[in-house]
């Protein structure tokens, strides 16, 4: 297949500029004016629209046993859902629980992937225990590809793991080069908050942000910051949400740590008051972090515009509202999670490009290419250059629209986002040179995704 997409606007690697774009196969062959069409070229006219590249997803999870029950997802209706949203690559966090050994657990997520998904995938190791079969098969995954560790300072009994296993991930991943990305709560004192705020009959789902609170998280962060800084491994801290635990990462930076940084959709839009609505309605809100005080959004949007935070993610982690009732009499028994891997990017345009918060440039760089680098996957993803993998989202900034359920292709009955207005959409989405969205609508190849070996 060859396109030839004309007189777009594209922007990608700080840059912002009119040109032509001929992919051939599954690469971007050629950028420049006027290009002529050959012969077999399907011709793209992207006149008012922009060229992004294709967006990439650093933290999502699709297959997920947490809680007693599972994540939503499959990887074809996630993939599609992400596609939809123009996001063209998700890392998930493979994540063995209980009594898997992260060998069988290798095996168990990437045979979930395999031929199911629409768009291409990666995955971040979880490190979920320490022993010496879990230290040989890290050395086995990073020499396959693998090159990114996830770590849990939070759910104590679950995928937590204590400080002597943080210390021995951290000293692997600085021998190996491998990047380290952690939740950053501090379980113990989440554990301890939890069963005070129970005793005293507090269990409604407007008791899990006091349950974690803000200076739980900064003493994760900076926690992990200094195991970084001891093993002098690269860090990553997911989801970080508010301004006090953004202090205290950009102090460990101030001082040399080699530390990114990632902010989700919800943290950036929602805030406390929604997971203390009633009853199932709250719960439909509660995730971890969980959504702060809304006098936070301002610092997290300016040091996102900065590029202080590096990245834009979802923690897509899709549970339905049969799965909140669950903790419908413990708010600890509540699913934590919030589905967004569709509209990461369209809120993140509109809430930020277009309400004048976030340059366009930087927004490209935080859905897309500062992953690409941070992870590994740079040039050939995150870039729209010569050489790179035709992985392109052409975008339409004068789209109206509105969230719902109703319409979302994730495999949920509700949206965190429902009535959120949207200034633009992908109207063009192609993976590796196969158009994948247009006007709207799926039209990719389930099973075209491959996993990226970084
Ligand atoms: O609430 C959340 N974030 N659920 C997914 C698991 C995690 O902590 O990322
Ligand atoms: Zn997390
Ligand atoms: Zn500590
Ligand atoms: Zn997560």
């Amino acid at each position: 297949m060859t396109l030839l997409i004309q007189n777009g606007e594209i922007v990608s690697d700080g840059q912002r500029y009119r040109a032509d774009i001929l992919v051939k196969g599954e690469t971007i062959t050629q950028i420049g004016e006027q290009l002529s069409a050959p012969a077999d070229a399907r011709v793209i006219d992207a006149s008012g629209k922009y060229i992004f590249p294709g967006f990439i997803d650093p933290h999502v999870h699709i297959h997920l046993p947490f809680m007693g029950t599972f994540a939503k997802d499959t990887h074809t209706t996630g993939s599609i859902a992400a596609l939809m949203g123009g996001t063209t690559t998700y890392i998930e966090m493979l994540a063995p629980a209980g009594s898997e050994r992260l060998s069988a657990g290798w095996k168990t997520w990437t045979d979930l992937a395999e031929g199911k998904s629409a768009c291409d995938y990666s995955f971040h190791i979880g490190v979920t225990r320490w022993d010496k079969t879990t230290e040989a098969t890290l050395r086995k995954l990073v020499a396959q590809g693998m090159k990114s560790f996830k770590v849990f300072l939070a759910y104590k009994g679950a995928f937590g793991i204590d400080d002597n296993a943080l210390y021995q991930v951290c000293k692997l991943a600085a021998e190996l080069g491998v990047i380290v990305t952690a939740h950053c709560e501090n379980a113990d004192l989440v554990s301890q908050l939890q069963q005070k705020l129970l005793a005293e009959g507090k269990t409604g789902s407007e008791w899990h942000e006091p349950s974690r609170p803000e200076g739980v998280e900064a003493e994760g962060t900076a926690h992990f910051a200094t195991f970084i800084e001891m093993t002098g491994a690269r860090g990553y801290v997911v989801h970080l949400s508010n301004a006090r635990s953004l202090e205290a990462a950009l102090e460990a930076k101030e001082r040399g740590v080699d530390l990114a940084v990632e902010v989700v959709i919800p943290h950036l839009l929602l805030d406390k008051t929604y997971a203390e609505r009633e009853g199932v309605e709250g719960a439909k809100y509660v995730m971890s972090p969980p959504l702060r005080d809304r006098g936070n959004h301002r610092a997290l949007w300016e040091a996102l515009e900065r590029g202080q935070i590096d990245t834009v993610a979802t923690d897509h982690c899709p549970f339905d509202v049969a799965q909140k009732h669950m903790g419908d009499d413990d708010f600890t028994k509540i699913p934590n999670g919030i589905p967004a891997i569709e509209d990461r990017a369209n809120l993140l345009y509109t809430y930020g490009v277009s309400r004048s918060r976030l340059s366009l440039e930087r927004f490209v760089d935080a859905v897309s290419t500062r992953a690409a680098q941070l992870f590994g996957l740079y040039p050939r993803k995150g870039t729209v250059s010569v050489g790179s993998d035709a992985d392109l989202v052409i975008y339409d900034p004068h789209y109206r629209g509105t969230i719902s359920a109703a319409t979302s292709h994730m495999n949920n009955d509700y949206s965190g986002f429902e009535g959120f207005e949207l200034d633009g959409r992908p109207e063009i989405v192609t993976v590796r040179g196969e158009v994948a969205v247009e006007n709207g609508e799926f039209v990719g190849t389930v099973g075209r995704g491959e996993l990226l070996r970084r």
